[in-house]
């Protein structure tokens, strides 16, 4: 057993993803908007994106997750000491959503009770890699062993889908993704480098108001129904093609590694116009930077764990390469996670 002040190597012992069955196509918004497939393709790369059913909750796509972290890393829900959900998809905000996964998974025999820690966070799309460098820390330190970060989003709950809302319903899509992350006696394992950082004055690019106080001065309360994302798309573009870019190199400076050193780029599918500039600045080859938003849409917090747990099951990221995670998302918040797997 380690000590509590004993460091330890972190390891990604089991990745997990899940997606709704529905999918809804460009040719489908098509017949509720004023839009085509060639102008969503050509401006974001999205063709199609799952969509939530009607009962479907972050609840019920992070339980899937976790359910199968389980089953993937043989930990028991007995062994497990935190579940951090990222998420801003919750329909209750008290309790979390995460102490309710875990009501759930205690009722269930295949898993049954456990009194791990549980809470939710809101960092939006960057939240799965926030808990990543939270949870690795904590473990790191030798005081918490077996740690699930789950990212879930169901972002098609605050779209509309009409041509007034048409700026934010051709990009996002549901869905839900996760690591069950464990120590390991080899320390050479974990996080080389990572990064979490906001910019609250910018807030206002991308928000979803719940009442009329929660506009900021100036902004039109009557373009969109309230519960409603309003986001200035252009605003966050120009920011994302910059900050993600520096981002990347800030990272890879503090761990003194250039962009050959890392075996693949698991980046937050926002927009693909937006990864393909980070490619070029660096002359990463598309190989090393996988895209997955043609298939599931941009899903927020779930972005980088659905397509990390792709790239983990066909066998793309393996035991023994450096995988850099990057996000990007409201707030503005941004973060990287550069490991040593
Ligand atoms: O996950 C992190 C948070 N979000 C993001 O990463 C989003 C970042 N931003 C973007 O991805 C892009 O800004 C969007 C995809 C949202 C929009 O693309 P854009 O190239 O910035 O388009 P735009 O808003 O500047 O609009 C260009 C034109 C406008 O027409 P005019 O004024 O040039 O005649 C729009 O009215 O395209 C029109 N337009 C559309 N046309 C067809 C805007 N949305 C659509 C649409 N279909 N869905």
């Amino acid at each position: 057993m380690p000590g509590p002040t004993t460091p330890m190597g972190v390891r990604i012992a089991a990745t997990a993803h899940y997606l709704p069955e529905r999918i809804l196509s460009n040719a489908d918004l098509e017949k509720v908007m004023d839009t085509s497939d060639d102008w969503i393709v050509q401006r974001t790369g999205v063709r199609e994106r799952h969509v939530c059913a009607d009962a479907e909750s972050v609840r019920e796509m992070s339980t899937n997750v976790l359910k199968d972290l389980f089953r993937q890393s043989g930990v028991k829900p007995a062994e497990l000491d935190l579940l951090i959900l990222a998420t801003v998809g919750s329909w209750m905000s008290c309790p979390s959503t995460a102490c309710q996964i875990l009501g759930d998974l205690a009722a269930d025999p295949e898993f049954g009770p456990t009194n791990a820690g549980a809470f939710d966070m809101t960092v939006a799309c960057s939240g799965f890699v926030y808990g990543m460098n939270i949870a690795h820390d904590l473990i790191r330190g030798g005081a918490y062993k077996n740690i699930a970060v789950i990212g879930t989003e169901h972002l098609t709950q605050y779209v509309e889908y009409s041509t007034r809302g048409r700026g934010t319903a051709i990009l996002f899509g549901d869905g839900a993704g996760g690591a069950m992350l464990s120590p390991t006696g080899d320390t050479s394992k974990g996080l080389l480098a990572q990064s979490m950082r906001s910019d609250g004055a910018k807030w206002t690019d991308l928000y979803i108001p719940r009442h009329d106080r929660d506009f900021p001065e100036g902004d039109d309360h009557s373009i969109l129904p309230l519960g409603i994302m309003r986001m200035n798309g252009r605003s966050v573009f120009r920011f994302a093609v910059g900050t993600f870019s520096d981002l990347i190199g800030e990272t890879l400076e503090k761990a003194g590694l250039t962009a050959d050193d890392v075996d693949q780029f698991v980046c937050h599918q926002s927009n693909v116009r937006i990864l393909e500039a980070a490619r070029e600045r660096f002359g990463i080859p598309p190989e090393k930077m996988a895209v997955n938003i043609d298939r599931v849409g941009n899903t927020s917090a779930a972005s980088v764990p659905i397509l990390l747990g792709e790239l983990w099951r066909d066998g793309t990221i393996k035991e023994g390469d450096r995988v850099m995670l990057v996000a990007f998302g409201a707030g503005l918040t941004w973060s990287s996670s550069l490991w040593q797997l």
